[in-house]
């Protein structure tokens, strides 16, 4: 009997929200190895991701990424490797992101707007390079293994073609940081000219978590239109699960699989 195929998943941002509701999704499925990235390990939510239900034969590792650290994902990724189930990622999604500065973009507090970048651009840079290696596939075997998907999350008023209807949202410079890592996917996925890797974005709309809850009191908006987490990312994990590169590299995704403009 042949083994069955190890999908390898690894999600950054685990503790808290969308990123501990993509773990426990994954961890649900038999045979996977889950990678949780959080910035503290001994913090009580990062320890207690090991208590989440998992699927037959399905492992977790908890590794420490600070996005704002210029190692860490390096570090963590190289050591990772040493354990001979992970010799190569499946599918790693960019979850961890910070929102702040909930004021017009001319208003812009610099320090505010320096920190998200840092965390949701150059964090998510340094963990796609910490990752590349380990998306290589040995040539001959792109028909027996899916090809390797790097999934960035961000809210739809990150695109620019909808800057104008979102206007009254006053969260326009943290769209900023998720517009430059948008286009930045969206890049890769053409200088990717050999088709190794599948780079695209998605939006699981406005969703119940901590980073919503605090836009929404900040802009003074009613909670309660803020959709369940499950469902937004029941349907990322299917938009991932269903995704090409002809079909989806370079593209822009909203969580119910409708493709969003740039
Ligand atoms: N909620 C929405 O409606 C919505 C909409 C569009 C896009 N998004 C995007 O979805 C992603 C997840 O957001 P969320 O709504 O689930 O927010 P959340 O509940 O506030 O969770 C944010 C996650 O990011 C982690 N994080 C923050 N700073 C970090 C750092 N310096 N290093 C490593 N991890 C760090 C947090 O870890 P700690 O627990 O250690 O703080 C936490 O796990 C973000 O990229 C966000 O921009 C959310």
């Amino acid at each position: 009997m042949s083994t069955p195929y190890r999908h390898v998943v690894l999600i950054s941002g685990a503790t808290r929200g969308i990123g501990r509701e993509l773990v426990t999704t994954y961890l649900s499925r038999p045979n996977y190895t889950v990678v949780a990235s959080v910035r503290d390990l001994d913090a009580e939510n990062a320890k207690s991701l090991n208590d989440i239900p998992r699927g037959e034969d399905t492992r977790l590792h908890i590794i420490k990424i600070d996005s704002k650290s210029k190692t860490d994902a390096l570090d963590a990724i190289t050591k990772l490797n040493i354990k001979e189930e992970i010799e190569e990622f499946d599918v790693v999604i960019a979850a961890a992101g910070i929102a702040k500065d909930y004021i017009e973009v001319v208003d812009a507090n610099i320090d505010d707007l320096q920190e998200m970048f840092e965390v949701n651009v150059l964090g998510t840079i340094r963990l796609c390079q910490a990752v590349l290696p380990y998306f290589a596939r040995e040539p001959g075997t792109f028909d027996k293994k899916p090809i390797p998907k790097f999934v960035t999350i961000s809210p739809t008023l990150s695109s620019t073609a909808l800057a104008e209807e979102a206007k009254s949202l006053l969260v326009g410079n943290y769209g900023g940081t998720k517009a430059m890592l948008n286009f930045l996917q969206r890049r890769n996925q053409f200088e990717e000219v050999d088709d190794e890797i599948c780079y695209f974005v998605v939006s699981p709309g406005a969703v119940r978590t901590d980073l919503a809850l605090r836009a929404m009191k900040e802009l003074g908006l009613p909670e309660d239109t803020l959709g369940p987490v499950d469902v937004a990312v029941k349907g990322i994990v299917e938009v991932i699960d269903e995704a090409t590169i002809p079909t989806h590299g370079g593209k822009f995704f909203n969580f119910d699989k409708t493709e969003l403009p740039w």
